[in-house]
């Protein structure tokens, strides 16, 4: 590990942590296009991808979320800040931290995170799985959410199930009161834009911006280049609309 350039003004460190209902709800997706987008404006943009399970994976083209981010964002950055936690199992992070026999320690999440923030104006942190995932025996993600001390973006889905996942965390988030910025709903998969499914995506959102208390943001649109090419697919990305209400939202956040 290299140490820190740039010494922190006393200020907490400001960013956002992005959770979701689930594995594969896009989180990486939103990380990398919001990074993209608050770096266009000049904002000096870090990520983290803290524990991250899976990495020995034998595809070659098979590339963590953490390289992603680092490639996409601060390519020069060393991956043993981004991930102080690489798991080469793909297991659940508990189960991962077992057979690799190295506990999860906050504690050392803590530091990366505060090295970080002496680089970087503005840190976002990509979760594991959802927020109840233990982490050890007596802490799940929220723990390591409530020790950053970030608000969050819940990234969740539009199909069927999603309204009762997205409630289902944020009551889980307001048991140890972290603050969330907005849900993000994102199309993880194409529409066939039958008017059923349009009613779905509809009721969806409308339900969430009836129930959660939160600002709900979307549908963040499917994005078919995102699996040609990533980094173009997020390029493109960035032009969405639902994409730019976030941004603005963030930027505000970030001042
Ligand atoms: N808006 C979108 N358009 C098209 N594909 C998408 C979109 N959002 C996510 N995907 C695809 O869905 C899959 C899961 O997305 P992603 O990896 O961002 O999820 P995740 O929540 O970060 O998953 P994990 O829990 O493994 O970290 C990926 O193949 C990604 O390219
Ligand atoms: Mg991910």
């Amino acid at each position: 590990m290299t140490h820190p350039t740039v010494p922190n003004s006393g200020q907490p460190p400001k960013g956002c942590f992005i959770t979701g209902t689930d594995t594969g709800v896009g989180k990486t997706v939103v990380t990398g296009v919001v990074g993209l987008a608050l770096k266009d404006f000049g904002l000096r943009v870090g990520v983290m991808k803290p524990i991250e399970t899976g990495t020995a994976c034998d595809n070659p083209q098979h590339t963590s979320d953490g390289e992603r981010l680092r490639d996409l964002l601060i390519p020069h950055e060393s991956l043993d800040f981004i991930s102080p936690y690489r798991f080469e199992s793909s297991l659940a992070p508990l189960a991962a931290a077992q057979w690799a026999g190295t506990p999860i320690d906050l504690a050392r999440i803590t530091a990366a995170f505060q090295v970080m923030a002496t680089r970087y104006a503005y840190l976002l942190v990509e979760g594991v799985g959802g927020v109840m995932v233990p982490l050890s025996d007596k802490q799940d993600v929220r723990a390591m959410m409530a020790q950053l001390k970030l608000p969050c973006l819940v990234v969740g889905r539009a199909t069927l199930g999603s309204v009762n996942h997205t409630l289902l965390t944020l009551a889980a988030l307001k048991e140890y009161r972290l603050k969330v910025l907005a849900v993000v709903v994102n199309e993880t998969q194409k529409s066939r834009a039958s008017e059923k499914e349009r009613g779905q995506t509809d009721s969806t959102m409308q339900l969430l911006r009836e129930l959660s208390g939160v600002p709900v943001i979307g549908p963040v649109r499917y994005e078919e280049e995102l699996h040609n090419n990533w980094a173009r697919g997020l390029t493109t990305l960035v032009s969405d609309p639902s994409v730019k209400e976030l941004v603005m939202m963030l930027r505000k956040d970030a001042q």
